[in-house]
């Protein structure tokens, strides 16, 4: 009786220690799948990237930007206009190191492309939300390239009635202007002739939420 309720009884006991190792390395193996699958699919470390400026080293440059801000308006009343999308990551930080009275507002422009160049052909996709008349406002772009697009945009903000009229802009790539006219009043860092991403910049609509800034070593592949 005993011996046929254990015989009954042993199966299900190695059935159940089979089941559980086998559930317990089936999770296992998940779980080191997953990781080697999110190492594999980091886009914080994608190979097709190399760092050119930390999180560090921009937190330090905007905090400037932003004591630099605060000590010439020191009367405060400032409108920042932002061009989206790119500045929103810039944006965000350097009004939270303006300590002003300051207003923020949006603009979103799509500049037409000859090849790879913009041509300085504007289309205003998305207009401010407010005049700006009587207001000095800074202009808030993510990086400054061939300049048309800056200067076609401070173009038409000029005709607004503004009491004054600054341009900050994240990055500064000088060799390739065009538009030599478009003075940075303030600017975060230089950099050579790179096509970079992070920090709001994107290639193709990617790579805008890497907290630094990245060269894309092969853009075809970006
Ligand atoms: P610009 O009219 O040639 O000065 O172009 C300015 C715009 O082109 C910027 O607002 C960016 O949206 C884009 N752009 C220029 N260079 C880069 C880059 O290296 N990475 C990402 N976007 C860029
Ligand atoms: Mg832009």
């Amino acid at each position: 009786m005993l011996t046929r309720g254990l015989l009954h009884v042993l199966p299900c006991i190695a059935a159940d220690i089979c089941n559980s190792i086998s559930e317990s390395s089936f999770n296992q193996i998940r779980l080191m799948s997953a990781e080697s699958m999110q190492r594999q699919s980091s886009e914080f470390t994608h190979p097709n990237l190399e760092v050119l400026l930390t999180e560090e080293q921009i937190r330090e440059r905007v905090n400037e930007l932003g004591a630099q801000i605060t000590a010439e308006y020191a009367k405060g009343d400032v409108v920042v206009v932002a061009i989206l999308k790119g500045s929103c990551v810039f944006l965000a930080d350097l009004m939270r190191a303006i300590d002003l009275r300051m207003t923020i507002d949006f603009m979103a422009v799509s500049s037409y492309k000859d090849g790879t160049e913009s041509t300085g052909d504007v289309e205003i996709l998305k207009d401010l939300s407010n005049p700006i008349r009587g207001k000095d406002v800074i202009v808030v772009e993510d990086i400054i390239d061939t300049g048309h697009t800056l200067a076609r945009l401070l173009e038409i903000l000029g005709t607004r009635g503004a009491n004054s009229i600054k341009l900050a802009a994240f990055l500064d790539k000088p060799e390739p202007r065009v538009r030599k006219e478009v003075k940075i009043d303030y600017c975060g860092f230089v950099i050579p002739n790179h096509f970079v991403v992070g920090y709001g910049l994107d290639a193709a609509g990617r790579y805008r939420n890497l907290p630094f800034i990245a060269r894309v070593k092969n853009p075809a592949e970006a």
